[in-house]
């Protein structure tokens, strides 16, 4: 089982719609998948059609965690009617909980903790969505994880950011080697009919060489259309953002599947 989180303190550069892909392109490869929305504004839960049911979402599982009560969790799974996935969705009540992992005696390793449990080992893969922030729920999920995909949106604003994410990231592992743990940098919404994705593109190649991915993510409004369907691109057989995800699933797999033999 890997764990692998999708993250960048820069909103709208495509986290939640990497989630969702990669995670339908791992699922339609056969793979076991568990997605995890632990952003308070859940999109991930409402592109995956979620609406309150009654039992606990991610806010709950957190609260539970650090105050050491035994967690049932199959209550907190949910499964897609949409595609062959399972998620734990979140609410907005999960801001919240920032103040009370905070308090834990070892606030660092809450979604370690939880994570870590033989439960979760029937999955595959487990893709966390992150939220725009680099706060300590977001460095939970960059402690808990075993590999960390940073999209960045072919523009100026968004490049900027991968510096202070790679640092944090460096101080959140302890390890000055981190390029075992980073599964790439991913390219989304690239332009082709203008010079500008070409030159971020360019530019991050030229910072990061071998750690951005070749393959980049098509600006396309089909990705948009989407999540009103409640699908992912990957399901759509005709979707050229599906097919980009699915190559890049391909490339997760190979390397994730390799290590562990
Ligand atoms: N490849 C793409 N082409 C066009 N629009 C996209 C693409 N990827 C994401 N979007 C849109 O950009 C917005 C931000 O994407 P999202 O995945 O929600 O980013 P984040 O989770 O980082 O905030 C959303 O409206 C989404 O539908
Ligand atoms: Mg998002």
């Amino acid at each position: 089982m890997t764990k692998i989180a999708i993250s960048n303190q820069k909103g709208g550069c495509g986290k939640t719609t990497t989630v969702m892909n990669l995670g339908a392109a791992c699922s339609a490869k056969g793979r076991k998948v568990l997605l995890v929305d632990l952003d308070p504004q859940h999109h991930l839960s409402s592109w995956l059609g979620f609406e309150p049911d009654g039992n606990p979402t991610a806010t709950e599982l957190i609260y539970y965690a650090v105050a050491r009560q035994p967690i049932a969790y199959d209550n907190y799974i949910r499964h897609s009617k949409t595609e062959r996935l399972d998620f734990i969705p979140s609410s907005a009540l999960l801001s919240g909980m920032l103040g009370i992992i905070a308090q834990d005696s070892n606030s660092a390793e809450v979604l370690s903790r939880i994570f870590d449990d033989e439960y979760f080992s029937k999955y595959d893969y487990i893709f966390f969505d992150c939220q725009t922030a680099l706060d300590l729920l977001v460095t939970n999920v960059l402690k808990c994880c075993d590999k960390l995909l940073i999209p960045v949106q072919a523009d100026v604003l968004s490049y900027e950011g991968v510096e202070q994410m790679i640092d944090t990231f460096i101080k959140v592992k302890n390890d000055p080697d981190i390029r075992k743990y980073i599964l790439g940098m991913l390219v989304t919404m690239y332009v082709t009919n203008t010079k500008h994705s070409a030159q971020i593109y360019e530019a991050l190649k030229d910072s990061y060489g071998k750690l951005v991915f070749e393959q980049y993510i098509s600006f396309r409004t089909e990705a948009k259309n989407a999540v009103g369907y409640n699908k992912s691109c990957v399901s759509d057989k005709n979707s050229t953002v599906g097919m980009q995800y699915s190559e890049i699933a391909n490339l997760i797999m190979e390397v994730c599947e390799n290590e562990t033999i």
